[in-house]
């Protein structure tokens, strides 16, 4: 299984897999205004045969009334049923998150979950650092309230600045960043 910075030939398949974990879905556009806005943002998960099974689209928000932190969110995020439970979901998360602070110094990142979804909710509040904001009622379509969560990025953000300044200079480097790729599977934004 891979997981890979996603491409606009990618959009179309990562609907169809939206279409079939989830009854929210977008029109083909929003998927592309994602892609081409902010293509450092969404990542897909791949299987041996190239097969995408999986993916979070993401993207940076305006700062919120009286605020002037850049945050980024989480628009939509689907593992495919015979895919799911093997960590893909929190790989696909972390490294949105990731690009959200190396690309976009973004402090925090947002979402919506339904108050039903247990899985969504267990991945977000134990394993991804996840809070409750608030309850926003009717959020849904169908009358559903949703959880407005969100999660702090500064620690991932303070992580990256400590290894590029441990991160000796040395004349074979290129100018790309001296990101650790651990945390991000080797794929570059
Ligand atoms: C929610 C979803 C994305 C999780 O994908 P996944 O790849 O299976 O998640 P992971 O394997 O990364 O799970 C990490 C942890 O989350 C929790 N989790 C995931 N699925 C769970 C489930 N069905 N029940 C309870 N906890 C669950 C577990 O704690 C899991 O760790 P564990 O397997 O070691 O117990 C997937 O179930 C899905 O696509 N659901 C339909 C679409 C959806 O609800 N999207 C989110 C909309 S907000």
């Amino acid at each position: 299984m891979n997981i890979r910075c996603a491409k606009p030939e990618d959009l179309m398949n990562m609907q169809h897999c939206n279409l079939l974990c989830l009854p929210e879905n977008y029109q083909m556009k929003y998927y592309f205004y994602h892609g081409l806005t902010w293509p450092q943002l969404s990542y897909v998960a791949e299987d041996d045969k190239g097969n995408i099974v999986g993916y979070v689209l993401a993207k940076m928000e305006e700062p919120e009334a009286g605020e002037d932190s850049k945050h980024g969110h989480i628009t939509s995020l689907a593992v495919k049923r015979s895919y799911r439970r093997l960590g893909l979901a929190q790989k696909l998360m972390n490294q949105a998150s990731l690009a959200m602070v190396e690309c976009f110094d973004a402090e925090y990142v947002s979402l919506h979950v339904r108050k039903s979804n247990r899985a969504a909710l267990n991945l977000y509040t134990n394993y991804l650092g996840f809070k409750v904001l608030e309850i926003e009622p009717k959020y849904y379509a169908d009358g559903e309230d949703a959880y407005s969560m969100r999660r702090d990025l500064r620690e991932i953000a303070k992580q990256l600045s400590e290894e590029n300044d441990a991160e000796p200079i040395s004349s074979n480097k290129s100018s790309h960043k001296s990101t650790d790729h651990s945390l991000h599977d080797g794929h570059c934004c």
